[in-house]
């Protein structure tokens, strides 16, 4: 384990891990998102945050999210690593098609590549897990962490497991502030109060809880509600995610529109029913009053 102070520190970790394999090439996925780090931006795929700041380190390659074919057909043994997010967050809260994952897990094994997941929006509780990955059957190579392991407090780590475990050494990396006690004692008592007040059951129960009164609400200015945990996507009937977002913010909700039509919602975990079902009805009134609702 190695400890940084964010999520784009944690991937640079990651992504230095990659090259002590004597490999070069990563494999990343369309839509992804990784971080702001020269590094990290690299193995992020939106060209308007990436074209400002080449030549990025490199070699990295996209392939469209979940289309195994595709994967397999550029994944050999010069590569060093596919890196992947459960949930593309940034991309409108798209979770991988099922068995996505294990799929990956099988073909990196196949071609010696490690498997790199990036859990820095999705682990820790967020998605009702603590490591999607890890609930769904897969053992990665390395995984990094962040966001919700400091609960607001900058810590992030990266993670090794197995072979990979033993590519950094004394030296190989390191951070004036990674794994600073505060850090670290931030990062335990949110375990610790996860664990505790039982979270991750309760991301999973009011994520579901929140998908079923969005969808309830039977508004045609909605198309879809997807996601996992507390981690959910409103995909809107018309582009006009960005006003949605204003006008919820008038009202007292922090939402985030990561694309035209879809809003993100990622409540803390500790959300009420009621505090969803005055969201639902705050999300109502704005739609109609912007002509998309009913
Ligand atoms: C999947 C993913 N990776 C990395 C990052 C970057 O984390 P940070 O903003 O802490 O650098 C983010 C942030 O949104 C993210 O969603």
């Amino acid at each position: 384990m190695f400890f940084a102070n964010s999520g784009t520190e944690a991937n640079e970790a990651g992504f230095k891990l990659t090259r002590l394999t004597g490999r070069k090439r990563i494999i990343a996925m369309a839509g992804s998102f990784h971080g702001r780090t020269l590094g990290a931006l690299a193995l992020t795929s939106k060209l308007a945050y990436r074209q400002p700041f080449e030549p990025l380190p490199g070699d990295v390659i996209f392939v469209p999210y979940g289309n195994v074919a595709a994967l397999a057909a550029v994944l050999d043994e010069t590569v060093a690593a596919v890196i992947v997010e459960p949930v593309q967050g940034e991309n409108g809260v798209v979770p991988a098609p099922p068995g996505f994952l294990a799929d990956v897990r099988a073909l990196t094994a196949k071609a010696g590549a490690l498997m790199w997941v990036d859990e820095v929006q999705t682990g820790i509780g967020r998605c009702g897990e603590w490591f999607v990955s890890v609930a769904d059957g897969v053992t990665p190579d390395i995984v990094t962490v962040a966001k919700g392991l400091g609960n607001g407090f900058p810590i992030g780590a990266c993670l090794a497991l197995g072979p990979a475990a033993g590519l950094f050494t004394p030296g190989s990396h390191g951070s004036t502030f990674g794994g600073n006690p505060v850090g670290a004692a931030v990062g335990l008592a949110v375990l610790q109060t996860i664990e505790q007040e039982d979270l991750l059951v309760r991301s999973r129960e009011l994520g579901d809880y929140l998908t079923q009164t969005v969808t309830a609400l039977d508004n045609p200015g909605i198309a879809e509600v997807r996601g996992r945990g507390l981690l959910r996507g409103i995909v809107l009937a018309q582009p006009i995610a960005a006003a949605v977002n204003d006008a919820l913010l008038d009202k007292g909700w922090i939402v985030n529109a990561p694309h035209d039509d879809v809003l993100r919602i990622a409540p803390p975990l500790v959300v009420t029913e009621e505090d969803l079902d005055a969201f639902a009805k705050a999300l109502d009134s704005v739609l109609n009053q912007l002509g998309s609702g009913a």
